[in-house]
């Protein structure tokens, strides 16, 4: 498979009154053609910042991409002037964000944003410009479009500019698309509908898309491949099933037993993972989870763990795969709930048939 995107040891840190605030720390992953990567991981822990650099959109100061390589195509978008990364926003990564106010211009007509992107980017006449951005508003759910394509952002509601703003990122058909959390603010109905766009314009144009999200349905329906994140870092890294089936990172299983899923009725069951995380100015020596982590070792609070191989394409940074550790499982709270979660996806295989 080819490799549209190469993240390369990427760090990222902000200046605050209270010091540096080290937000991604040496990320590490790719993205091949025409798949979706899901980033998950608890509040803080780096996914929008790691989204934000590949979009070379981290407010500087007080951010700044420290170290890393972001290979887009091969290209190295860290060493890109600002204008060439306009161009690069524009024709080949669009992105949609958790809050459609950054993204939308309250002063321009929504549909004279869209028509934007494709006057500049695809040299589309103004009438054909037009019609396609009526049509985009169609696509994404927008009733009348033909009217809305001439009002401002504020006379639209929350979901309808969060639909704007994916008719936006999708009108330069770009080759990677973002989405941040994209659908949190919509409601279940609208939210299958923007997630099957996405998937459509996914199998049509065989875009890329990396996508945030807290919703354990979403990475089930949605990803190829899930990158769990933890206090700035990527802990584990697999196919949908592997995570599923097979998850390793003892963080990971405390996530899968913690994250929601909308079309599912176990929210009784969710139980937060106790403790909270670490305090990115000054982060710890070892395994950052050490604290949390009822499996923890001492060697957990003094080193921290390589990113141990357990297949191709599964990886986790945990010490409990060092080949001298003890064995442990995950807890059965875990297994029950992705035995439970199983039974609601089309996806056929989440846990082993034994269990
Ligand atoms: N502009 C900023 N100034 C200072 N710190 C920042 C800034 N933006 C992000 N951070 C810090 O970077 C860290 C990672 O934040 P990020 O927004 O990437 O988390 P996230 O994983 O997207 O969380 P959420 O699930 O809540 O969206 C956090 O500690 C956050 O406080
Ligand atoms: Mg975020």
């Amino acid at each position: 498979m080819e490799k549209l995107l190469e993240v390369k040891n990427l760090e990222v840190s902000f200046q605050t009154y209270g010091g540096e605030v080290h937000a991604v720390r040496g990320v590490s992953f790719h993205v091949n053609k025409g798949e979706t990567l899901a980033i998950v991981g608890e509040s803080g822990s780096g996914k929008s910042v790691t989204s934000q650099a590949i979009m070379r959109l981290i407010p500087t100061p007080p951010g700044k991409i420290k170290n890393g390589q972001i290979l887009f195509n091969g290209e190295d978008l860290v060493q890109k002037t600002d204008k060439e990364m306009e161009e690069i926003r524009g024709r080949d990564i669009g992105m949609i964000f958790q809050d459609p106010m950054t993204s939308l211009n309250p002063t321009m007509k929504v549909g004279r944003q869209i028509m934007e992107v494709l006057i500049k980017h695809q040299k589309m006449s103004h009438a054909a410009a037009k019609e396609r951005a009526i049509e985009l508003l169609r696509l994404v759910g927008i009733s009348m479009p033909e009217k809305r394509v001439n009002q401002y952002p504020h006379e639209f509601s929350g979901g309808m500019r969060q639909r704007a703003m994916i008719a936006i990122a999708l009108a330069s058909n770009p080759k990677l698309l973002i989405a941040d959390e994209p659908t949190t603010a919509l409601d279940v109905t609208i939210q299958a509908q923007i997630l099957e766009l996405m998937k459509d314009l996914q199998k049509k144009l065989g875009t890329s898309i990396i996508f945030i999200t807290h919703d354990l349905g979403v990475v089930a329906n949605m990803a190829d491949r899930v990158a769990v994140m933890y206090a700035g870092k990527i802990v584990e890294m697999g196919t949908v099933d592997e995570i599923f089936y097979d998850p390793r990172h003892p963080y990971t299983w405390g996530l899968l037993a913690s994250m929601p899923s909308l079309d599912s009725d176990d929210k009784k069951e969710l139980a937060a993972i106790p403790g909270s995380p670490p305090d990115l100015t000054n982060p710890p020596k070892g395994d950052a989870f050490a604290p949390r982590n009822p499996y923890a070792m001492r060697i957990d609070f003094e080193q921290e763990p390589p990113m141990f191989k357990i297949s191709d394409t599964h990886y986790a940074a945990t010490w409990l795969l060092h080949p001298d550790a003890p064995k442990v499982e995950p807890p059965e709270a875990v297994k029950k709930r992705l035995r439970k979660l199983s039974s609601n996806y089309e996806k056929p295989i989440l846990v082993k048939e034994s269990e």
